[in-house]
């Protein structure tokens, strides 16, 4: 007799803490462990051979990567670049009139699989590609100029790691550029930079060759309107609304239950049950559980469409139940998570009604971000953006309880 109220009553405790720790509105209780998990941004993966990490991505059934196209995305790159060369004119493109198109590549994070895709693009498509997406390893390529067919050489490429050691970095291509402007001079016929923050780096560069012609990646803000300035010569934008929303999304469609194929097609590539779709295409890649954007090239031709403010009429508010999400920022410095992707998040998150907590990191410690990744149990999905792409598991580590 004495046992069994006792039992009873230890069960009415357990029930009790257990609800408070994390009961959902159906009074169920999810344990972290089984909450969705995006990544984005940043795929994990192994820095060196840039293999995507499968253990991390199947760590549950709710686990996805939301990214963009990167190799179509570095062959957009290369494109962009051969069609401004073959409608150039070789006289004024070549500088010093030796024959050569001489280019300077900023390459970013060589961990970075988006990075990697640029650099090998980009090399591609101007023959210098020798097989590696290091810097320095590139050979002697050609590339038809305004009709004439023209010698390529990469003059020099660099990582751009700051001096505090977080990748991509602005500054560091500054100092880089205006080193190469020093030591290579008129040799240099192009700068080409894996992205906007670090071209527009290399532009504040004092002693930039004026008029030499940049190209970018990502179509942040201040970099579409150099285009229109006439600064910068061409970007890639890889589509931030539709990479923000279907994080969002994706999040949004497992915490309202659906399963199988529909978490990747609902308001993704058909309506989902609030009438939301995202109007950019984005495919969905089943081997590697990752729902990517698709990516276009941006220059004096059409740069007025990718003005800043555009935002996609697809996504309208919904009545979807209020849900809490934390995301992390692999680096709160990062000119296109902070002036492009975050701003989107911001906008799209209310409309899903997904309220959203965004902690972020400085770009070279993975604890300046885990450390920020708490009260766990209080949220209902978790979106990670980690600052080495191979630290997926410590962040899931944190969730197994
Ligand atoms: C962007 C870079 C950015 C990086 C951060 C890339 O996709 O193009 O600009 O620095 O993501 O992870
Ligand atoms: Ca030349």
């Amino acid at each position: 007799m004495r046992k069994s109220i006792v039992a009873i009553l230890l069960m009415a405790m357990i029930c009790t803490s257990l609800f408070a720790a994390g009961a959902g509105e159906a009074g169920a209780v999810v344990m972290n462990a089984e909450k969705p998990v995006v990544f984005f941004n940043r795929q994990p993966s192994d820095p060196v051979t840039g293999e995507i990490d499968m253990e991390v991505m199947n760590w549950n059934d709710k686990t996805y990567y939301v990214g963009f196209d990167a190799a179509g995305g570095g062959a957009v790159q290369g494109q962009l670049i051969v069609d401004f060369l073959a409608s150039a004119d070789p006289a004024v493109v070549d500088r010093n009139g030796d024959g050569i198109i001489g280019y300077v590549l900023c390459i970013g994070d060589v961990g970075h699989n988006d990075s990697k895709a640029r650099t090998q693009g980009i090399r591609e498509a101007l023959g210098t590609w020798a097989g590696s997406t290091d810097p320095g390893v590139a050979q002697e390529g050609s590339a038809n100029v305004g009709g004439t067919t023209m010698k390529v050489v990469e003059l020099d490429s660099r990582a751009m790691t700051g001096t505090d050691g977080t990748t991509w970095n602005a500054n560091a291509a500054t100092d880089a550029m205006g080193g190469w402007a020093t030591r290579l001079g008129d040799q240099i016929d192009m700068v080409i930079s894996n992205n906007d923050g670090m071209a527009m780096g290399c532009l504040q560069a004092s002693n930039y060759p004026a008029g030499v012609p940049i190209f970018g990646y990502d179509a942040n803000a201040d970099a579409i309107e150099a285009i229109g300035a006439g600064t910068l010569t061409g970007t890639v934008s890889q589509n931030v609304d539709a990479q923000a929303t279907a994080t969002l999304q994706v999040i949004r469609n497992l915490l309202d239950g659906l399963t199988g194929d529909a978490v990747v097609t609902a308001g993704i590539t058909e309506p989902d049950q609030y009438g939301n779709k995202i109007s950019a295409a984005v495919d969905y890649v089943p081997e590697t559980k990752a729902l990517l954007a698709q990516n276009t090239g941006v220059n004096a031709s059409n740069w007025t469409e990718y003005q800043a403010g555009a935002r996609d009429a697809g996504i309208k508010q919904t009545e979807a139940p209020e849900k809490r999400v934390i995301l992390t920022i692999y680096n709160s410095g990062d000119n296109f998570l902070s002036s492009s992707y975050i701003p989107a998040l911001q906008y799209y998150a209310p409309l899903l009604n997904i309220d959203l907590t965004i902690v972020q990191g400085d770009g070279q410690n993975e604890s300046s971000c885990l450390d920020r990744f708490m009260n766990l149990n209080s949220y209902d999905a978790y979106a990670i953006n980690m600052v080495r792409t191979n630290s997926g598991r410590d962040y899931l580590d944190r969730l197994q309880y």
